[in-house]
């Protein structure tokens, strides 16, 4: 795992959507798509807002890109303000060129017995357009990623999950209470995440400086699934100072970042 840090997330998110920009802009006037791994929740926003405003000035066009979701709730409408495809259609698809039918988001209005086929296609929908060039991810408290909680599986794919306490409080806000958080969730499994080609992981603030400290110290262990991005050979931890606060200087790289209108 390489770990670079930033002075702050406005810099770091900015490395990690000129990252975006590029593997996009190579494909751009050929037929080939680019295939993107997409994260919710509070820690890719700047990259989507830094996104966005690339589409605005003309630096970059999402017609040639094809995006799969880590996770949605279950059960929940794709209307409700807390569903994740709300979050996706309006931080970043509506705001860009991105055909809506090439966003691929688990769906959380499905029927109970309609679950482990949809999760099985999405897995392979993923392999059929190629599989996915760069995964962005976040990270929970508890060291989740997607919402592959601890306990979570090395081979685990695309399943209905049980969300543990620390994420329905975490959530909580957002649902006005923690009763109105669903319990369940249709995530991308571990072993979903780790067929990425390259795989980029971000934390902000010092609420997350603990688990990105178990994290780089821990060896591989289920009861922090992040762990289990070290058995990949591609990727790449971007922190802001807070996040990083807990680590010894020489565990990373500090990249000094200038951020072009
Ligand atoms: C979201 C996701 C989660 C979040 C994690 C951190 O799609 O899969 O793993 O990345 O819970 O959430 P934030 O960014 O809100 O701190």
């Amino acid at each position: 795992m390489k770990i670079l840090v930033f002075e702050n997330k406005e810099e770091a998110s900015f490395y990690v959507a000129e990252s975006l920009k590029e593997v996009i802009q190579r494909k751009l006037n050929s037929t080939e798509i680019t295939v993107l791994g997409l994260a919710t929740g509070s820690t890719p926003l700047e990259t989507y807002k830094i996104l966005n405003r690339f589409y605005d000035n003309g630096d970059i066009s999402f017609k040639n890109v094809v995006t799969f979701n880590l996770d949605e709730y279950y059960p929940i409408s794709p209307n409700s303000v807390n569903s994740y495809r709300h979050f996706m259609n309006t931080k970043l698809f509506f705001k860009t060129d991105i055909p809506l039918e090439n966003t691929y988001i688990p769906s959380g209005d499905i029927e109970p017995n309609e679950i482990k086929e949809h999760c099985v296609k999405y897995d392979d929908l993923i392999a059929e357009h190629g599989g996915i060039e760069i995964q962005l991810l976040g990270i929970g408290l508890n060291g989740h990623i997607g919402f592959n909680e601890p306990k979570s599986q090395k081979n685990s794919l695309t399943r209905l999950v049980a969300l543990s306490n620390t994420t329905r409080i975490a959530a909580s806000d957002a649902f006005g209470g923690i009763d109105q958080v669903p319990e369940k969730a249709i995530s991308m499994g571990i072993k979903s995440i780790l067929r990425a080609n390259k795989i980029i992981l971000m934390a902000w603030g010092t609420h997350k400086a603990e688990i990105i400290k178990k994290l780089v110290d821990f060896e591989v262990t289920d009861e922090i699934p992040a762990t289990f991005l070290k058995e990949h050979s591609d990727v790449t931890v971007i922190l802001d100072k807070e996040a990083a606060s807990a680590l010894p200087q020489n565990a990373y790289t500090f990249v000094e970042q200038t951020i072009n209108q």
